[in-house]
């Protein structure tokens, strides 16, 4: 049960901010980072996978993961996580920062959500930046994987790379600064489903924390983030948020 006092603080906030990383599609069936790769993957580490270099060394290696990865969260649905935070949104102007590159947010029906990581599904010439459309918008989910060649760019002929952002590549500039003007002006941050694991993410609860915010964590296990933190729900993102959506009410007292 999420504790009245939680209730009651959300519902003085503001300025909400919700914050999500992989935990957050967990129950839709998206592997999170921390989950063990299966098939062709389980061999690799995704750090092998997700750099710059990988993919000079292997384009054909780190597209198929790519496309394995688009095609599991084409086959999935949102969970009740993100339909809550939603639903939430329709009633309230809060801002959605996520980690995550996958487009469960917005499918759920969530807006203006800021991709601090990128998004699997804005691939992009690797020389002139072009935006890429791809063939189809379905593709068979593939269990195990298999090595694909990337499209080429049909305006420069270069190859076409995952619209994420890669270990060691910088964060784009405007998505971070929304992020951080976000959580430096806001006075309530949701951190829900993230292992503060990666920086600069990581530092968003903190710098909401350290302009007055308050931080509350939603993951079933500790976190880094639980030093910042001023409640720790320890529940799952699809059991933890229809229940605070409902105890708000939309604040019928309003
Ligand atoms: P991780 O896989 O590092 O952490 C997932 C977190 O979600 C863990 O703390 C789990 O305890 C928690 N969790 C698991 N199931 C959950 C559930 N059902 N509800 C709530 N929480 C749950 O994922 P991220 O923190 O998002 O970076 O990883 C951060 C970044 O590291 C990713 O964006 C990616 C990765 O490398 C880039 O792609 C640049």
């Amino acid at each position: 049960m999420i504790s009245e006092s939680i209730i009651k603080t959300i519902k003085k906030a503001r300025r909400i901010v919700v914050f999500s990383g992989a935990g957050m599609s967990a129950e839709s069936g998206v592997p999170t980072f921390r989950d063990d790769l299966t098939g062709l993957w389980q061999q690799y580490d995704p750090m092998q996978l997700t750099t710059p270099e990988a993919f000079a060394a292997d384009a054909a290696l780190v597209w198929g993961w790519y496309e394995w990865r688009r095609t599991r969260i084409l086959s999935v649905e949102p969970n009740p996580g993100h339909m809550a935070i939603a639903e939430w949104q329709k009633n309230y102007p809060l801002v959605v920062i996520t980690q995550n590159v996958d487009d469960l947010h917005e499918r759920a029906g969530s807006y203006n959500v800021i991709h601090i990581h990128g998004s699997i599904f804005s691939p992009r010439c690797i020389k002139c930046k072009s935006p890429h459309e791809f063939e189809s918008t379905y593709l068979q989910p593939q269990d195990s994987g298999r090595r694909i060649d990337p499209p080429l760019c049909t305006v420069c002929g270069h190859l076409v790379r995952p619209g994420v952002v890669w270990f060691g590549e910088p964060l784009y500039e405007p998505d971070l600064r929304a992020a951080i003007f976000s959580a430096e002006n806001c006075d309530l941050l949701l951190a829900i489903g993230t292992s503060g694991a990666v920086q600069p993410a990581a530092l968003i609860p903190q710098w909401a924390k350290e302009k007055g915010a308050v931080v509350v964590q939603i993951n079933p296990n500790p976190t880094p983030i639980d030093q910042v933190s001023d409640y720790n729900i320890r529940m799952t993102a699809a059991q933890a948020l229809p229940q605070i959506v409902e105890a708000l009410g939309f604040y019928d007292e309003a």
